[in-house]
């Protein structure tokens, strides 16, 4: 045993465990069309690639109008916005108010989307359009929602090419992290990562 490395200490796995320590995740923006023909938008950062192939999933809850939204549309979008577009992306986290909804999305401009009906955030350096793939309910109070992925688009700036150096690639077009809980950093050096020879998928 290395004596100079820190103890583990026992979380108390009566309580969510997700605040007691920082990980690194991205954060996206999910779309979903209202039930009165209103857009709505709210940032995920439990949001990620399912598998190889093309599908998409986020955590979500039976309480957010998200959900409600894709169950009853059947659809939903996904935009990665870039560190620039990090305060319109917090606040389409506000609160919703009766009769006015989520006035903060004013500050969201939004594109439409091309295959599914609903909108994509203006500037985001990825766009996904999803159709319902299935939602799985009663993870305690979440559910996980996946989409597969109908339409994407990436920015110019953004798209790797064959032979490009990537490491300039996120230099020039820096990514947005988010170090949950409550942090976020912008990614704007990156290094090769040491995969073992003879690595397989
Ligand atoms: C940085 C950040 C990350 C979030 N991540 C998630 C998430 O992964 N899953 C989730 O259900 N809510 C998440 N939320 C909360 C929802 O975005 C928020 O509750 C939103 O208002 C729900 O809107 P809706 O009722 O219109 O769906 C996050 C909020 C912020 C600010």
């Amino acid at each position: 045993m290395d004596e100079n490395l820190p103890e583990n200490v026992e979380l108390d796995i009566s309580e969510p465990i997700w605040d007691r320590f920082f990980y690194i995740i991205s954060l996206v923006i999910i779309g979903t069309r209202e039930a009165d023909g209103g857009h709505d938008l709210a940032p995920k950062h439990m949001a990620m690639p399912i598998g190889w192939d093309n599908y998409f999933g986020f955590v979500c809850s039976p309480t957010h109008a998200t959900q409600s939204n894709a169950e009853r549309s059947g659809v939903f979008t996904v935009s990665y916005p870039r560190p620039d577009q990090l305060l319109q992306t917090s606040l389409a986290a506000s609160p919703r108010f009766d009769k006015v909804g989520k006035p903060a999305l004013a500050a969201l401009p939004v594109v439409p989307a091309r295959v599914v009906d609903g909108v994509l955030v203006e500037g985001a350096y990825v766009e996904l359009e999803c159709e319902l793939e299935r939602i799985i309910d009663g993870f305690g109070r979440n559910s996980l929602i996946i989409g597969r992925i109908v339409a994407a688009r990436a920015a110019e700036d953004a798209l790797r090419v064959m032979d490009g150096d990537d490491a300039d690639l996120i230099h020039h077009s820096p990514l947005l992290a988010y170090l949950s809980p409550g942090r976020f950093a912008k990614v704007d050096q990156s290094l090769s990562f040491p995969f073992p020879a003879g690595m397989r998928k």
